[in-house]
C-alpha cells in the first residue's frame, strides 16, 4: 500500500481510506470496553489489509491478548498472509482457505465479525454466524448484492422501481442490507447503518453496525417477510436465520 518513501500507493488509496475508517469505527465502538482479550474474525478477508491493520491495532498499539481468523477462498492469498503474519511476529493473526458459505468456521467464543466488501451471500453467512454466537460486535460493509436482483419478481405498489436495469440493481441493493438489518434488529442486535466512506472512496460504502443488546426489536422482521412474499425474492439471512 505504500512506496518505499512511504508515499500511498496511488491505486491503493481508496482502500487506504476505507481500511483506515473502518478501524476507527471499530476503535470507537469498542473503546469503553475495559477487555484485555479480543477474538476476531474477517469474512472474506482477501489480501487482508484490514485484518492486519486490525490486529496491529489491537494487539500491539493497544497491547491486547489479540486472536484473529480471516478466511478465504483463495488459497494463494491465503498462504502469503499467513506468511507475512509469520514475519512480523504476529502469532495470534492467522488465516484459513474457507468457502464461508459451506465450511465450519471456528467454534469459540467470538467478540467481533468484521467483512468488508465479501462478495454477495457471503455477508449473509457472515451476519447468521455472528447471530447464531451472539457475537457482541458486527461491522459489515456487504458488496455485489445480486441475490434479491436475480431472483424478484414484480409484485406491487414499488413495481417501477424494477423497471430499468440500473435502478433496479441499486433497489436491490438497498433491501438487501435493510432486510439484514430487520434480521439483525430481531435477532437482540442494536444497528445503524452508515455511510462509512465518501462515495469517492467506494460506491460501496454502507456500514452495519451492530452490538448484540439482546432486546429483540419487533416488526422489522415481519416487514422483511412481508416483502419477501410479496416480490417473491430469495434472501440469504432471512432463510438461514429463521423466525424464533
Ligand atoms: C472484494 S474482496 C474484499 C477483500 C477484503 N475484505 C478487502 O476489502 O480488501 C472479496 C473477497 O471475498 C472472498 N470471498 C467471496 N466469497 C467467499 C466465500 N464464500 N467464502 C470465503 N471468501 C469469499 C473473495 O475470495 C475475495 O477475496
Amino acid at each position: 500500500m505504500f512506496t518505499k518513501d512511504f508515499q500511498i500507493v496511488r491505486a491503493k488509496y481508496d482502500k487506504f481510506k476505507q481500511i483506515n475508517r473502518f478501524v476507527e469505527l471499530v476503535a470507537q465502538g469498542v473503546k469503553d470496553e475495559g477487555a484485555d482479550t479480543i477474538r476476531i474474525l474477517d469474512f472474506g478477508c482477501g489480501k487482508s489489509y484490514l485484518t492486519f491493520i486490525l490486529y496491529y491495532y489491537f494487539a500491539v498499539r493497544r497491547g491486547m491478548k489479540t486472536e484473529i481468523i480471516g478466511y478465504d477462498l483463495k488459497a494463494d492469498v491465503v498462504a502469503r498472509c499467513n506468511e507475512i503474519a509469520a514475519r512480523y511476529g504476529y502469532d495470534g493473526l492467522r488465516f484459513e482457505v474457507a468457502d464461508v458459505t459451506r465450511d465450519t468456521l471456528a467454534d469459540t467464543k467470538i467478540d467481533m465479525v468484521v467483512t468488508l466488501h465479501a462478495c454477495d451471500t457471503a455477508t449473509d453467512y457472515a451476519l447468521a454466524y455472528a447471530i447464531n454466537r451472539k457475537v457482541k460486535h458486527i461491522f459489515s460493509v456487504p458488496c455485489c448484492q445480486h441475490e434479491v436482483n436475480l431472483s424478484i419478481r414484480k409484485g406491487g405498489e414499488l413495481d417501477l422501481l424494477l423497471e430499468h436495469g440500473i435502478i433496479k440493481e441499486r433497489v436491490c441493493a438497498l433491501l438487501t442490507d435493510s432486510i439484514r438489518a430487520a434480521v439483525l434488529e430481531g435477532a437482540g442486535y442494536a444497528v445503524d447503518v452508515i455511510e462509512f466512506v465518501d462515495f469517492e472512496h467506494s460506491p460501496k460504502n454502507l456500514m452495519l453496525r451492530a452490538v448484540h443488546t439482546g432486546k429483540k426489536r419487533s416488526g422489522s422482521r415481519e416487514k422483511a417477510e412481508a416483502l419477501r412474499e410479496q416480490y417473491g425474492f430469495k434472501q440469504s439471512l432471512l432463510e438461514l436465520i429463521p423466525k424464533e
